[in-house]
């Protein structure tokens, strides 16, 4: 009998670590951040008090909030050789590969690449939430040939973030959107990017460095590119009307077709995320009109309920937001970087829980290649 572990690609329902930052029971579509409902938070709270809870475990008491918020405001701001570096970038490089190498920029400006301090740890948490809304617009401005806008103190993350992209600021509907997009996007267990962060951290590397590893591992389309293509699905299908027999045709041309933003892993009823970001959509389209896509949305979920609900499918937290964000006016390529926005704050709570009796990830493998092979000089090679 081999006594070889046995080897779970993509190690599936392997425990990669003790965590208590977020729970999922995909059966109940339950998301909590530290115990409480995503869906109360995305209600009840706002991005700041949110990033504080699954930093710290607990909520803020107004005082430690108004410090936390304080200490967001005052590290949005870019070195100025920062901005220089984001101008020499290539204008049609992808915003996500500006991102990752805007934060590993970042940390060179840090006053500490130690890991052993607290404070020094504490100060690149909140420099990195901060600055990273503040990079993502300098990229995206400076594409289009506009001037990089400095962020303004006295507005919250949200609109801020806004503001640096579009230099106007959002209605209170926007803003309430985007700010809830922030919140529902901020921490999701175990997934493929944080296990980057808590690997990276492992080694001790700086926080910079975690953050910019869990950004490469993001970018890929299997993980936070979906939205992009559930959105690119609903401009194809072109209006409500033709969701039956667009569906009809690839069905007919492959039964196994997956429709985008549709099924989880986890979750086999409705992403209770999928359910906040429509709620709040409905609230921000109140003041517009409901563009087609959004309609064409409602009308796959409803054709694709009868389909797939048998088999525990129906849409995930891409199948709406990406309709969102495009009402908003925000390009496609980067409703990922707004990913990364806010899921900065679940890397770095991973990473902070990691550093708490941290070992060094060192996992196991199956050799499967050839042992004692002969050296052939190259002379004797043909
Ligand atoms: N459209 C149609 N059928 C689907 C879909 C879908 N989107 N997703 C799953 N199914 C079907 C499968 O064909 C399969 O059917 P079968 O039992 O008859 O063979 C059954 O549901 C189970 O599907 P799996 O692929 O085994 O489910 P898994 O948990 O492995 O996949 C995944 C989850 C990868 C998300 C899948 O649902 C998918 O590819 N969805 C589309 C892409 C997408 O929206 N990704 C975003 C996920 S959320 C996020 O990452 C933030």
């Amino acid at each position: 009998m081999s006594s070889e572990p046995e080897y779970r690609p993509g190690l599936e329902d392997v425990p990669a670590a003790k965590s208590a930052v977020s729970f999922i029971d995909g059966k109940r579509a339950r998301l909590e951040y530290r115990g409480i409902p995503v869906e109360v938070l995305a209600r009840e709270s706002c991005f700041e008090e949110t990033s504080w809870l699954l930093l710290k475990g607990e909520l803020p008491t107004q005082r430690q909030l108004a410090e936390f918020d304080h200490g967001l405001r005052t590290r949005r701001r870019l070195h100025f050789r920062l901005k220089d570096l984001i101008r020499c970038m290539p204008a049609d490089g992808h915003p996500m590969d500006a991102l990752q190498a805007s934060v590993s920029a970042l940390g060179m400006y840090a006053p500490t690449r130690a890991v052993n301090n607290q404070a020094a740890n504490w100060d690149a948490t909140l420099k990195l939430i901060a600055a990273l809304p503040t990079l993502v617009a300098a990229f995206s401005r400076v594409r289009r040939g506009e001037e990089i806008l400095d962020p303004r103190s006295d507005l919250d993350h949200a609109a801020n973030f806004y503001y640096m992209l579009f230099e106007k600021e959002p209605t209170t509907a926007v803003r309430k959107v985007l700010d809830a997009a922030l919140i529902t996007h901020a921490e999701h267990t175990m997934n493929a990017s944080t296990f980057t962060a808590r690997v990276t951290g492992s080694s001790l590397a700086s926080p910079y460095a975690v953050i910019a590893s869990a950004i490469g591992t993001l970018s890929g389309p299997l993980h936070g590119g979906a939205n992009e293509e559930a959105l690119a699905q609903l401009e194809q299908i072109g209006g409500p009307e033709n969701v039956k027999p667009w569906l009809d045709a690839k069905l007919a041309a492959d039964p196994k077709f997956k429709v985008m933003g549709l099924g989880h892993r986890v979750y086999k009823v409705k992403d209770p995320r999928a359910n906040v970001i429509q709620e709040l959509a409905e609230h921000v389209f109140a003041e517009t009109s409901r563009p087609k896509n959004y309609e064409t949305a409602l009308e796959l979920e409803r054709v694709c309920a009868g389909i797939y609900g048998a088999k525990g499918v129906y849409p995930n937290v891409d199948f709406y937001s990406g309709v969102v964000y495009h009402s908003l006016g925000i390009p496609t390529d980067l409703f990922t970087p707004i990913f990364a926005i806010s899921r900065v704050v679940g890397w770095l709570a991973h990473w902070t829980e990691q550093l708490v009796g941290n070992r060094i990830f060192r996992p196991e493998q199956v050799f499967v290649g050839k042992t004692d092979v002969p050296y052939v000089p190259l002379e004797k090679r043909p």
